[in-house]
């Protein structure tokens, strides 16, 4: 089941897939209510990776500074414009989390921003922080899926999704409602986790690598996985612009285990009980995220394009 969900929305879904599909959907808004009161107490208001430079020394004060950073360098690999003519000034947020992209990027831009989430418990706390931060009448959050989602074509400027995409179970539907809600001209920036390339001569990953993904999958709500490659034909596919890739992996190694780290700490063992066992269950495969990593099967990729004008 781990490999490659590019998805054929164009082939009408079976009743077993839509059932598949909405149970996903629940499992992810249920786990995201659960978690994200612990996340924000430990980790603050990104629930992202940080970027590192790999011959930092990690402190662990470093690590909100290094999800900042993840966001500055994905607007940089995208060449975002900063100036005043040419910067985003309608944005949109799939998968918002609690907002903390949404609520940097519309001060960063001056811009709009619309965030969208699965998780009730998410777009209320987004909202309230929003509030107390002063953006309220800058930023919005609602429950929506990123595979319908609630806005008309061409709204955004800026298109953006940090870590959402491994949630998505059907990444042509995905992509496709990412560019349609684009406006001509506006750049998509898609921040996720993917399993490795295929070689030629291979049709998936290896059973040891699969059962690695699986493992992942059922703990933290995805679906099947797919490659960085895959993303990229699927934007080729979509006739898009200025496709870019990279693999980020080497710059998030320092992130999963500060993490654990927290984890086991009074504070984090406490928030885990209390929280919940999906908590526990999803707090139980992060060492397996770094054993991904290390046997080259996961990737933290980021993958760019701009809508034809
Ligand atoms: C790891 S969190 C990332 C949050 C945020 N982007 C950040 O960087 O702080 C994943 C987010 O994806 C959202 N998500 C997953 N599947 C979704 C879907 N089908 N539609 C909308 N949001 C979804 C979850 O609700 C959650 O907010």
């Amino acid at each position: 089941m781990a490999t490659t969900a590019v998805g054929v929305s164009a082939v009408p879904m079976t009743a077993a897939e839509d059932e598949q599909q909405q149970k996903l959907k629940k499992g992810i808004a249920e786990f995201y209510d659960e978690s994200s009161g612990m996340w924000e107490n430990i980790w603050g208001e990104h629930m992202h990776h940080g970027f590192y430079n790999t011959d930092d020394v990690v402190q662990l004060s470093d690590h909100r500074s290094a999800q900042i950073r993840m966001i500055e360098q994905s607007l940089a690999f995208a060449s975002v414009p900063d100036d005043a003519d040419k910067k985003p000034r309608t944005i949109v947020d799939v998968g918002c989390g609690i907002g903390g992209s949404s609520r940097y990027l519309a001060r960063k831009y001056g811009a709009e921003c619309h965030g969208i989430t699965l998780s009730p418990v998410q777009a209320e706390r987004a909202q309230a922080l929003a509030a107390a931060q002063g953006l309220a009448d800058k930023v919005s959050f609602q429950v929506a899926d990123a595979l319908n989602q609630p806005f008309p074509d061409g709204k955004f400027d800026l298109v953006w999704s940090m870590e959402s995409g491994e949630h998505m179970p059907d990444k042509l539907k995905f992509v496709s409602e990412l560019v349609r809600v684009a406006a001509p001209g506006a750049t998509i920036i898609i921040v996720t986790w993917c399993h490795r390339d295929l070689s030629p001569d291979e049709k998936s990953l290896r059973p040891e690598e699969e059962k690695i993904l699986n493992k992942i999958c059922s703990s933290f709500y995805l679906p099947a996985w797919c490659s960085t490659a895959d993303y990229v034909k699927l934007l080729e596919s979509l006739s898009l612009q200025d496709i870019k890739a990279a693999d980020w992996s080497a710059n998030v190694a320092p992130f999963w285990p500060a993490v654990i780290k927290t984890a086991l700490s009074w504070k984090g063992i406490t928030s885990l009980l209390r929280s919940g066992w999906k908590s526990i269950r999803g707090a139980m495969v992060m060492p397996l995220m770094i054993e991904g990593f290390k046997k080259d099967v996961i990737k933290f990729s980021i993958i760019t394009c701009k809508k034809p004008e």
